[in-house]
């Protein structure tokens, strides 16, 4: 092994202590593969208002964070451990910024104001602790727009404590958010107004953190390989299309991993009983208990679709919506989890209560009926309008819940269609975001479970027997830091 790395590793949630997608399940799980090859990674968040502070351990003296016009803002610091591992993590503690219900909305679905305040506190926090820790990182990688700024700051603001050698490593999880806010957000970075131009931070007069980002960040790396090219392109640029084709030359896409201590049929403690390839009895339990969970009628002769996610436009809801009149008459029956978009919960309630024999769901967040579906599905609905890797739809291929997807970003990387000629793939695509493909995949996708089942079940082998397990994912973002670390020395030296 090359010589081990010290990486900072700043995100705005990780699982298990806050998620609301696949950001936390990410950077609760690529640091734990970081250590095992070797590095020391010390993880840092926000301690916020739903995270117990009496299981952490309290880290003594306060934190001075420098916040521009705001003065030095003092914070708490907590500390704690990835479960199952020794990798460190930090808790910004601010009641001011972090005190509050949600992460980054109120209860009605409202951004926090001040969310450029408190994710560049964030940001500049974490370079904070990592001196008071006396842990002088070699990358510094950053993670969406929340934690963008820290590129640059290790550039400008922070560039004589020791960060502006670090390699500074960027993670698109979403371009869709972008940390656009008015531009007395310079200020607070204190960075100086000549970062304000097209190039770097400026946006219609507005501060665009990720832009920023994306021009300082020594690499940009995104979660798939489809979505690195997706988003050099109008359609899934949002606007940053050219910015990013601009820096293409240090963009890599690296596909999301698994836990498969969590996301795993022959281990998962949530289902009422454990299966595997060999014994596959488990899976029709499991069918029969998600059923009697959502009320449905304990048909064996219908396949159950599931579907798990945040109920946005992203994930294809709209088209589920459409085609919804055509769906619940195809013979099946659909299990949707989800919150979000409140025309959506009321819609998907409403079908409920009108087809409650082929269409049931739960409003809300449950991470024990997200695994209860992965394993009581025989198929698993994902039509997102762009997805930048998705982790649905690979738990799902671990469950043998053959997947339904729309061909973009990581799920087309992931998912290879079935072709009933060569009897190959290991679920179905479609490629136009209509509600006509989506309902016609859906439709043939129920008719191979009913009509051609040695082609489902051979799928389902080829699907259970794939592993995306995140030590060959983290193996690659190693190469991107010594790539990037080296390429920076040598710069540097000349
Ligand atoms: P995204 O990050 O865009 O939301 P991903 O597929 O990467 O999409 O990750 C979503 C994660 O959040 C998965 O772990 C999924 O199981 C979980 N999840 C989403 N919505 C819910 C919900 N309503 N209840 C439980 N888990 C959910
Ligand atoms: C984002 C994306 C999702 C991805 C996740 C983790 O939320 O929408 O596709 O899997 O980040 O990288």
């Amino acid at each position: 092994m090359q010589q081990p790395l010290n990486i900072l590793f700043t995100a705005s949630e990780v699982v298990p202590f806050a998620k609301t997608g696949g950001l936390a399940d990410v950077a609760g799980a690529l640091p734990k593969a970081l250590a095992k090859l070797g590095h020391r990674v010390v993880v840092v968040m926000p301690r916020y208002y739903s995270i117990d502070k009496s299981a952490l351990e309290h880290v003594p003296g306060p934190l001075g964070v420098p916040m521009g016009p705001m003065g030095e803002l003092w914070a708490g610091v907590y500390k704690s451990t990835l479960p199952g591992s020794d990798v460190e993590i930090y808790f910004i503690d601010y009641e001011a910024f972090y005190g509050r219900s949600g992460l980054y909305a109120d209860e009605h679905g409202f951004s926090y104001g001040d969310n450029d305040n408190r994710f560049i506190f964030l940001s500049k926090a974490a370079f904070q602790l990592a001196k008071k820790i006396g842990f002088k990182p070699d990358v510094i990688h950053a993670h969406d727009w929340h934690t963008a700024a820290q590129p640059a700051l290790a550039k400008s603001r922070f560039a004589y404590d020791g960060f502006a050698e670090a390699a500074t490593v960027l993670t698109i999880h979403n371009l869709q958010h972008q940390g656009v806010f008015f531009k007395g957000a310079m200020d607070v970075m204190e960075m100086g107004w000549e970062h304000f131009n097209p190039y770097e931070f400026e946006a219609m007069d507005g501060v665009n953190l990720l832009k920023g980002g994306i021009a300082a960040a020594d690499a940009v790396t995104t979660v798939s390989r489809k979505y690195a090219r997706e988003i050099q392109t109008p359609e899934f640029g949002f606007g940053l299309d050219g910015h990013i084709r601009a820096h293409a030359g240090k963009l890599y896409g690296i596909l999301n991993g698994v836990d498969y201590d969590e996301w795993s049929p022959d281990v998962d403690p949530y289902i009422v009983q454990k299966y595997d390839l060999g014994d596959m009895a488990g899976k029709s339990a499991c069918k029969t208990d998600l059923q009697r969970r959502f009320n449905l009628p304990e048909w064996t002769d219908m396949p159950v679709i599931g579907f798990v996610g945040r109920f946005a436009e992203q994930k294809g809801i709209g088209l589920i919506a459409g085609a919804m009149e055509g769906l619940v008459h195809l013979g099946a029956q659909i299990v949707m989890l989800g919150t979000g978009e409140k025309w959506a919960e009321g819609f998907f309630s409403d079908v409920a209560a009108r087809y409650p024999e082929n269409f049931a769901c739960y409003i809300g967040y449950s991470n024990e009926l997200a695994h209860i579906i992965e394993a009581g599905s025989d198929l698993f609905l994902m039509p997102s309008l762009f997805e930048p890797c998705g982790l649905n739809q690979i738990y799902s291929l671990r469950y043998g819940t053959l997947p339904i997807v729309r061909a973009t970003g990581g799920l087309d990387d992931t998912i290879q269609n079935f072709d009933p000629a060569a009897r190959t793939g290991n679920g179905f695509k479609f490629y136009d975001a209509t509600r006509d493909a989506l309902y016609h995949t859906v439709k043939w996708a129920v008719d191979t479970w009913r009509y051609d089942r040695d082609a489902y079940e051979l799928m389902q082998r080829n699907a259970m027997q794939a592993r995306y397990d995140w030590e060959s994912s983290a193996r690659q973002y190693e190469d991107v830091y010594y790539h990037t670390l080296y390429a920076k020395r040598v710069k540097n030296y000349q």
